[in-house]
Order: C-alpha cells, then structure tokens, then sequence
C-alpha cells in the first residue's frame, strides 16, 4: 500500500547537490515524514531551514538510516561505498547520486524521461544510481530522436561549469576571479590549472586511451541508458569558468537524413525539454539561464553540413538540479507511483 509520507535522509546535505535537493524536495511538494540531513563531522551541528522547519545536520554513522524510506547520496563515491549498502539494509532505498554503482549490471541507471521502466530493478541491490550530470542532457535530447532515427553514431564537446565540481569549484573560481581584479594570489586546489577566465579540457583522470574519466562516463553511461551497448560516442569535456549550467554541442549521424524543421518538432514534443530556437533574434540556450530551472534546453538545431545524415544540436542545463537533484527525486516520485517503496 502507498504511504502518504516517507522519511528521506540526504547524505551530503550541506554540499553543492544536497543544497539543490533540499530546495527541489521543498519546492515539489514531496510527501515528506521527517527530512534527516547527514554530512561529516565538518557540518554537524549546523542548522538548515527546509520550510518552516530547522533541522539540524547530523554526522551519517553507520546507524544513521533507521526509519529512513528513500536515502538521497551526494557525498562523494567512497562515502557511497561504504553507506550505501547499510542504508540497504536498515530498510531504505537508496538514490546514489556518485559513480560508485552506475555501471554495476545489477543496479538501474535512471533519467525517468528515458528509461524509467528500469526502476523496478532496484529490488536486486535496493539502489537505483543517477547518472552524471552531463550524461542525464544528453540523454534526454538524445532518446526521442533515436525512437525515430536510429542514431548510429555521437560526437559530443561539453563546456561544464565549475559547480559540478561541488562547492569547491564554486569557491575557486569565485577566489580567482576576485584576485586577478585585485592583483591578490590565485589558489589553486580544485583544478589542475586557473580555471578564472580560461578553459580546461580535463574533467577527472586521464585513462590510457587519452580520454579522461568523465568523458569515459558519458560514453558508457549513455549506451547503458539506452540500451545501445555498442553506440559509437567520443566526448570531450571542457571546464568552463562559468558557475551553473553545463552546456554540449552534439553531433549525431542518424539511420537516415532528418531536417533540422523535423528534429526540431520531435523535440518540442519530447518530456523534459524546452526549445530554444530562433537564430534571427539571437535566441538559444545558455547556462545563465538554465540556472534553476527544471529543462533540458536545446537550439541551435540544424543539419550537418559535413555529413547527409547529421544532426547537430546544443544541449543546456542546470547541473545541480535536472543534472543531479531533481533527477534524483523524479526517480523517488516514480518509485513512489510505481509502489517500489
Ligand atoms: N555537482 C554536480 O553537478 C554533480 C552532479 C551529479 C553528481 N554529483 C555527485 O554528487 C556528489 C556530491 O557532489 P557535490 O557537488 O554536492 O559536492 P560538494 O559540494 O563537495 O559536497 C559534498 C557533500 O558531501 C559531504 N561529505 C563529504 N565527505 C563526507 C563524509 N565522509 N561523510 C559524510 N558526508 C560527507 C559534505 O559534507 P561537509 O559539509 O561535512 O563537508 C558535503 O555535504 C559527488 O559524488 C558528485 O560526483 C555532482
């Protein structure tokens, strides 16, 4: 039987991706019992308002799951590794927002737009992963043009802002730019090199094949997603000095020739998404805008001109919030519609 409310704990709570889900587990309405906010020991003892409440954050411990129906996870993949499985076994289920789970076959990796018939696989593991943030844009535009079009190919260059770096990136941006006005000292911890008024084309590790790790993710995330084991897809991730708002140019061979007209309608139908499409007024998606809001935001639709059956498009969204936050409760509400919690 449905419940009317369930207790939600979010792990990392006070970080980057726990600010945004409190502030979308608010604005939705979600049919909360007792909200328990957990961090380190950092944080504990902070006081956050969720509503008219105040709720004081907690150290997560071991038993810090009790009672607890739905458990948000952003702190981190070590923090999930170890957690995650006890939040399993003291009864919740678990929406980890890491990398830890994402590709383990037993564990469902969900954009409720895309594949939320996976959901109900939850039950072998009790955790349901999001994926990353650059994967979940991506997705969403992607999949109503391959039930159309098969895409036999992807070429993706991402342009991703410093907040998917956490509050860290936020603050080191934030401190370089301050002291390259100033003529202060740029610290530098976060990110390899400046990130203030430069571009970065790293995101995670280097891998052996000259890739790195996110540009891996986004790669296997997708085929897993999609069902698409063997999609051919090269990304490459860029860090851009801009605080919210991933933004990607995507190019996608198609089974056949699409004109940019068609493209365009299947994504105005498509859930989640919002067209912004008029060249003649300078009109197109940009991540200053995104900010806060809940699309996925695509334009600057048009035909390959190196390719008969290409396709490009630019992909814009708020990375906290449809990258991490609130596809991680879109997930929790269809869990909750479905009766799998
Ligand atoms: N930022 C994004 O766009 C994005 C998108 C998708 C997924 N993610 C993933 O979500 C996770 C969190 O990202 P974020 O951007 O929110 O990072 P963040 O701003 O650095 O926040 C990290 C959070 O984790 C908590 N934490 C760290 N170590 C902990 C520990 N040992 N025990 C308990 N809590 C601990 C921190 O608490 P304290 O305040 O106590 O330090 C803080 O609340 C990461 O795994 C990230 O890859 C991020």
């Amino acid at each position: 039987m449905k419940k009317e409310n369930y207790n939600v704990a979010v792990v990392g709570a006070t970080g980057a991706v726990g600010e945004e889900m409190r502030e979308v587990l608010e604005e939705r309405l979600f049919p909360i019992g007792e909200l328990r906010l957990l961090a380190s020991e950092r944080s504990a003892g902070q006081v956050l308002k969720f509503g008219k409440k105040k709720i004081c954050v907690e150290i997560l411990r071991e038993n810090s799951f009790k009672d607890i129906d739905i458990a948000l996870f952003a702190a981190g993949g070590a923090v999930s590794a170890k957690f995650a499985p006890m939040a399993v076994d003291q009864g919740a289920v678990v929406i980890d927002n890491t990398a830890q789970f994402r590709m383990e076959p037993e564990v469902p990796l969900v954009v409720p737009e895309v594949n939320p018939q996976e959901i109900a696989h939850h039950v072998r593991r009790g955790i349901v992963a999001n994926p990353n943030c650059s994967t979940i844009q991506l997705v969403v535009a992607l999949k109503p043009i391959h039930d159309v079009a098969h895409i036999r190919r992807v070429v993706v260059s991402s342009y991703q802002s410093v907040s998917g770096a956490g509050r860290s990136g936020i603050n080191e941006l934030s401190q370089q730019s301050i002291a390259l006005f100033n003529g202060g000292e740029l610290k530098r911890a976060k990110f390899p090199h400046q990130i203030a008024f430069n571009l970065l084309p790293e995101i995670g590790s280097f891998k052996d094949d000259g890739y790195t790790s996110e540009e891996w993710k986004m790669a296997a995330e997708t085929r897993k997603i999609m069902h698409e084991p063997e999609l051919p897809l090269s990304a490459t991730c860029v860090r851009v000095p801009v605080y919210i708002g991933h933004s990607a140019a995507v190019h996608v061979e198609l089974s056949r020739t699409m004109e940019a007209e068609e493209a365009s309608e299947i994504l105005r139908e498509a859930p989640g998404i919002a067209v912004q499409d008029d060249p003649a007024v300078s009109f197109y998606p940009q991540p200053w805008a995104s900010t806060g809001r809940d699309e996925v935001f695509v334009g600057r639709i048009r035909q390959d001109s190196s390719h008969p059956k290409g396709l490009v498009f630019w992909v814009v969204c708020d990375n906290l919030r449809k990258g991490a936050a609130l596809n991680a409760l879109q997930i929790a509400e269809e869990m909750i519609s479905r009766k799998l919690v």
